[in-house]
């Protein structure tokens, strides 16, 4: 029998890095590109074997060498976590995993990845995850990843809807808010070309914030209050206005806002800057890098009728790759 499982990318909208310390931040799924893992019973060896055609690796979870980290801990370990959680003997099944996800680009491959294997593993022993179960479990793989994940990247993709999110702490859980947008917009999610080290920025943020707590504290609350404001925005008629031909309004304004703060916080590169300013010449309401940055992807307010264009020009700017999606 063959049954499949999968998860989608994600984009930051809003406070990426200030929700790491426990400011609230908005993503939203990015459909258009997705992870698949296909089970099959028919196993291929004994245990779990995965196979990842689209980097010819196949690896076995009964007698796997760990000779590549990299790859055990992104295809082995999350099979690993699942067995633990469902407490079964090792089934024999063959995983088939593909991404169209770009690997280390801010769009979520490795919570995707870890998300679509867990998945699999749950249908291979006929006991599927129900999301609340399967987050804190690609959490625990993102921690392996990212070190200290504020837990938004494993949220957004499991639940696969817009999210608001605010990191819990001690007993406090998280807050998981999905919200109402009031009108569809539409976004450029451009790629850099350079990989996005989010666990550096991540570690190097925080080392910032220990040297300057008032001045990088302030910072976190302003991007806090940004993402609040947005919310707001998006939940209302504003986010027409914004990609109306009344370009610069709410939403935009918000983003080249939280672009700059970005900056201030070190995440940022002059690639990333000079896309994102490629893409405002070219007509686009705002834009701000997406993820944990120093590379990776940003994003770009445009109307349907300016997207083409603004497209183009962010190729022309040195853009690897641009995707065209609509936050609904
Ligand atoms: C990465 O997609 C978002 C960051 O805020 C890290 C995190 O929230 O874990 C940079």
């Amino acid at each position: 029998m063959r049954q499949s499982a999968a998860a989608p990318g994600k984009i930051i909208l809003f406070g990426e890095h200030a929700v790491v310390h426990g400011q609230p931040a908005i993503a939203v799924p990015l459909a258009s590109v997705r992870v698949t893992a296909e089970v099959e019973d028919a196993g291929c060896g004994g245990g779990v074997t995965i196979q990842a055609p689209d980097v010819g690796v196949t690896l076995h979870v009964i007698g796997a060498s760990a000779a590549d980290d990299r790859l055990y801990d992104a295809l082995v370990y999350p099979v690993e976590v699942a067995l633990r959680a469902l407490d079964v003997p090792m089934p024999d099944v063959c995983i088939t995993v593909r991404s169209t996800i770009p690997i280390a680009s801010g769009l979520g491959s490795g919570a995707a990845l870890a998300a679509a294997l867990i998945r699999a593993v749950g249908l291979a022993v006929n006991r599927p995850f129900d999301n609340a179960t399967l987050n804190p479990l690609v959490y625990e793989v993102e921690t392996r990843h990212h070190g200290t994940p504020s837990g938004i990247d494993n949220t957004v993709i499991v639940y696969e809807q817009p999210v608001y999110f605010v990191r819990g702490s001690g007993a406090t859980p998280d807050t998981i808010e999905t919200f109402r947008i009031a009108t569809p917009f539409t976004l450029l999610v451009a790629d850099s070309g350079q990989p996005s080290p989010t666990r550096l920025a991540v570690s190097d943020v925080r080392a910032l914030y220990e040297a300057e707590p008032a001045r990088i504290g302030a910072i976190f609350q302003r991007i806090g209050a940004i993402t609040r404001a947005a919310r707001a925005a998006i939940e209302t008629e504003s986010a027409r206005r914004s990609t109306s031909s009344t370009i610069g309004t709410t939403l935009g304004s918000l983003m080249d806002e939280n672009h700059a703060l970005l900056r201030d916080l070190t995440v940022s590169s002059e690639k990333l800057d000079s896309l994102c300013a490629a893409a405002r010449d070219a007509g686009a309401a705002g834009a701000k890098l997406s993820g944990g940055g120093r590379g990776g992807n940003l994003i770009a307010l445009v109307t349907p009728k300016d997207a083409d264009r603004v497209s183009a020009a962010l190729r022309e700017a040195g853009a690897a790759n641009v995707i065209k999606t609509e936050v609904q």
